[in-house]
């Protein structure tokens, strides 16, 4: 893997000159994950910092009844981690694989340290988690409306924003998260979400081929759904 090249597509370091990403890339460690598995378990002691190479992940808490909700997907060129190394807490979610991933790594030191050394790096992080609190903000508010069917049409929007690429007007998610997983960000049933795709593709909002799905006029779509 060619640890530049991926770094200058990263948003967080897209202000660095290449000799300083040269010596942060040096830093950093590269590591390969399988469809499924845990990278990091809620509540244990917090020492990588981790960025997304290829592949993508999800972010879950376990409720108490047993369920898993989904906080966030994130995708090729996302970090992960930050929490933990930030307030010495415990990792305050778990991060499971959703496809085969690879992730670039850097230890608690070193991130504190780049932080220190580059304010721009500093100032970018603030910005994605500002993005974040007011996406929690959003899932906040849409978990509160009682029309599942609505809080569905919100989760895909988001899916689109964190994980879709757009042409000419519509947004393509390649490979969109299981069924199961998108009703457990929604808060509703499997059954609710098949029935809603349903629904949405015979009103022609959205096509579907294989593990894709194309909101196909994505201005549209938000106009009406959220
Ligand atoms: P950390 O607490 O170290 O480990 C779990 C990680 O999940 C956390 O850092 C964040 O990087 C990420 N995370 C937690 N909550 C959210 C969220 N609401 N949106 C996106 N990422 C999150």
């Amino acid at each position: 893997m060619d640890k530049i090249k991926l770094l200058q597509s990263v948003p967080l370091f897209s202000d660095l000159s290449d000799s300083s990403l040269k010596k942060i890339a040096d830093q950093m460690i590269s590591r390969s994950y399988s469809k499924g598995q845990l990278i990091l378990m809620e509540e244990t002691l917090g020492e990588t910092f981790f960025i997304l190479a290829s592949g993508s992940v999800k972010v879950t808490r376990m409720s108490d009844d047993g369920r898993e909700v989904i906080l966030a997907m994130l995708g090729e060129g996302d970090f992960f981690g930050e929490m933990s190394l930030l307030d010495g807490e415990g990792r305050s979610a778990n991060v499971v694989a959703l496809e085969d991933t690879e992730a670039l790594t850097i230890k608690r030191g070193e991130f504190l340290g780049i932080l220190e050394r580059y304010p721009k790096i500093a100032i970018k992080l603030l910005e994605e988690l500002t993005r974040r609190l007011r996406r929690s903000d959003q899932q906040i508010e849409s978990l509160s409306l009682s029309d599942a069917e609505q809080r569905i049409s919100i989760t895909l929007i988001r899916l689109a924003e964190e994980l879709g690429t757009i042409k000419g007007g519509a947004v393509t998610v390649k490979n969109l998260p299981y069924q199961q997983d998108i009703a457990n960000m929604a808060g509703t049933s499997r059954e609710t979400v098949s029935r809603m795709f349903k629904l949405l593709e015979e009103k022609g909002y959205i096509t579907r081929e294989g593990k894709s799905l194309t909101i196909n006029n994505f201005a549209t779509f938000l106009k009406t759904f959220s």
